[in-house]
């Protein structure tokens, strides 16, 4: 079982949505995956799911033994993945108890764990639970910054691989020097990209019914996010193809 935690820093740069997204492509893949909602108090990835509706009991219930994790675990029925909702804080929840819930999670392949912003308890909560890293940042410079303090902070617990997704790139702004290209952003976390992800609209678009269409681009860089974590391969979403115009323009430079 491969425990990933996706997490930033700086909030609203896109982990809950790297959650999604991820485990969807994860269990197209054929993989078993269960998403778990970290963030307590603000909690919001069954929304982002479109499955808020189905929620019984959460992680808390679990912890203090009202249910069992099973009965607390809600499957996406289109995707088949499972996911565990946060519920608001409670004194319960600790590293320790936690870290038992998701070590209890067996039969899963992948589980993603939603990290809340901050570098504060719940960031320690979510990460000590991990063996995996991967950080999220967007282009603008407080992003990078945070990530940066992130990427410090978890050579302090045992990770076994820390990688970085360069989310809501756009090509247009890379290529006229106006945003820092994901390479280059990769270099200065001295962290290895594992994805780049375009910014969607698309994304916003279709946040209410909780899964972008098949030919949203960021559809296809979450695609093969999924297949470098599963095969070990290092394919990149070509966030400079804008379209012929763009490339017409880049040929004629
Ligand atoms: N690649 C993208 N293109 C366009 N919009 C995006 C992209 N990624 C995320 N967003 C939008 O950015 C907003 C914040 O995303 P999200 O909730 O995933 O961030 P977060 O890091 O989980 O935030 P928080 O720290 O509050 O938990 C959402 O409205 C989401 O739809
Ligand atoms: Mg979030």
């Amino acid at each position: 079982m491969r425990k990933i935690v996706i997490t930033s820093g700086k909030g609203g740069v896109g982990k809950t949505t790297v959650v999604a997204s991820l485990g969807r492509a994860l269990s197209d893949l054929g993989k078993n995956v269960v998403l778990v909602d970290a963030d307590v108090g603000l909690n919001n990835l069954d929304v982002v799911m479109a499955l808020e509706h189905k929620v019984v009991y959460d992680i808390v219930d679990v912890i203090s033994g009202r249910c069992r994790v099973s009965q607390a675990l809600i499957e996406d029925a289109e995707s088949g993945l499972f996911i565990l909702p946060s519920s608001s804080d409670n004194p319960l929840m600790t590293a320790q108890t936690f870290r038992n819930v998701i070590d209890s999670l067996v039969g899963f392949d992948y589980v993603l764990i939603d990290c809340p912003a901050g570098i504060e308890n719940g960031f320690h909560r979510a990460v000590s639970s991990a063996r995996e890293a991967i950080v999220v940042t967007t282009p603008a410079v407080s992003a990078i910054r945070d990530a940066d303090k992130v990427v410090s902070l978890l050579a302090g617990y045992q990770m076994q691989n820390v990688s970085v997704i360069i989310n809501r790139v756009r090509g247009d702004m890379v290529s006229r020097g106006e945003m820092m290209s994901p390479a280059d952003i990769a270099r200065l976390l001295r962290t290895e990209p594992i994805g780049v992800v375009p910014d969607d609209e698309l994304i916003t678009l279709y946040s209410q019914v909780g899964k972008v269409p098949d030919y949203a681009a960021s559809d296809k860089a979450f695609k093969l996010i999924a297949e470098n974590i599963v095969y070990g391969s290092r394919k990149f979403y070509e966030y400079q193809k804008t379209g012929l115009l763009a490339k017409l323009f880049r040929r004629a430079r």
